[in-house]
């Protein structure tokens, strides 16, 4: 399972990619005005720092102008992934930004019938956004393993994203799932590393090495 970072803040993406578990960014326009930090300039600033995937999103409404904008984005670094709504527009600009060898990931997934039509345009992603749906009492994990047996069925070569994740058990259960990459949060990221007995655990051998550490030859 890949780990992308899902924020456009580059003292985060430094301090996890310094850890070496970081294997790409997602941004939407979102993370980036949280920022105040320039569109273009940010995403260039991120693909230099963690030199895998990022996902910079397109915001025109028909398909034309997000070709124009996706082909914009993809030039700026060979990291760039055009991001595209899982929309009829966002659809036929996704065939347009594939058949120039452009890699897309589809955002703002819901269904498993959208997750299907992305899979036929050729998008190297797709993005189902897990925690959106459980805050509406839907269940996110059911979008992800419907998608995920969709796709093996026919061998669909996209790969899936889990996105909106919000807490460790979300990243797990999308492990389990077979999910190809979690995107999450810098705080998701570092909660995953926590747990109270390690700890407690290495306090105490720390304690008791203090007690052996003249006696060790
Ligand atoms: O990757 C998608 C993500 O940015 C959305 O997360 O927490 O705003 O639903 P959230």
């Amino acid at each position: 399972m890949k780990f992308f970072l899902d924020t456009a803040n580059l003292d985060e993406i430094r301090k996890a990619a310094s850890l070496g578990l970081v294997d790409g960014v997602t941004t939407n326009p979102s993370l980036i005005a949280k920022e105040g930090a320039k569109f273009y300039q940010r995403i260039v600033e991120i693909c230099e720092i963690v030199k895998g995937p990022v996902s910079a999103e397109v915001t025109s409404l028909e398909a034309d102008g997000m070709c124009r904008q996706g082909r914009d984005l993809a030039k700026l670094h060979s990291c760039v992934v055009v991001k595209t709504p899982t929309t009829k527009e966002g659809l036929k600009a996704t065939r347009c930004l594939v058949a120039d060898g452009i890699k897309v990931n589809m955002t703002l997934c819901f269904s498993p019938a959208q997750a299907l039509l992305v899979a036929k345009a050729g998008a190297t992603y797709v993005s189902p956004f897990l925690g959106r749906l459980d805050d509406v009492s839907h269940v996110g994990m059911d979008l992800l393993r419907d998608i995920i047996t969709i796709y093996h069925q026919y061998g669909f070569k996209t790969q899936v994203l889990a996105a909106s994740l919000r807490h460790p058990l979300h990243v797990v259960e999308a492990a389990k799932l077979g999910a190809d990459v979690a995107t999450m949060p810098f705080k998701v990221f570092e909660q995953l590393f926590n747990h109270p007995l390690t700890d407690r655990g290495q306090d105490q051998f720390l304690k008791d090495w203090e007690k052996v550490k003249d006696q060790v030859l």
